[in-house]
């Protein structure tokens, strides 16, 4: 495993539209288990690929609950309002207000290639959005309500 360079906010590469992954192999594996050490490594709860500069669609969060991996992640369904706040690895001691569903139902791949899906709630519907919207380049200074001094 390596620790990867976290691409921050002025790096076009953020805002570029992920690939899926078709074939879910070594590499994709290695991709994962770095990212994964990266996002351990700066504190965060999330990574998605295009912060480590792969625009593939993989992202691995940990909200206190346990490492998860996930290929090609969609939401298949979303309910309520939450709104809380938000920071993200890409833009360090930046922090704000942002609404989110309360509840989401996430379909993805795991990393041996099976299909999982995941329902979130709170912090870990929060993560799962914040990073699925990294992989369609969007940022959550994006959808700011109201900045955290
Ligand atoms: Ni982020």
């Amino acid at each position: 495993m390596a620790i990867r360079l976290i691409r921050k906010v002025d790096d076009e590469i953020l805002r570029k539209k992920c690939k899926k992954i078709d074939k879910i192999d070594k590499r994709t594996s290695v991709l994962l288990d770095d990212m994964a050490e990266t996002m351990y490594k700066a504190d965060g709860v999330g990574i998605a690929a295009p912060q480590v500069g792969v625009l593939r669609r993989a992202v691995v969060i940990d909200v206190g609950d346990g490492l998860i991996k996930l290929v090609n992640p969609e939401i298949t369904s979303q309910s309520g309002e939450a709104v809380d706040v938000e920071g993200c690895l890409s833009i360090p001691n930046v922090h704000g207000e942002v609404k989110r569903p309360e509840k989401v139902t996430v379909k993805a791949l795991n990393e041996k290639g099976e299909p999982v899906s995941i329902n979130g709630t709170g912090l870990l519907a929060r993560a799962l959005c914040h990073e699925i919207d990294h992989l369609d380049g969007i940022l959550f200074i994006d959808k700011v309500i109201r900045y955290i001094e």
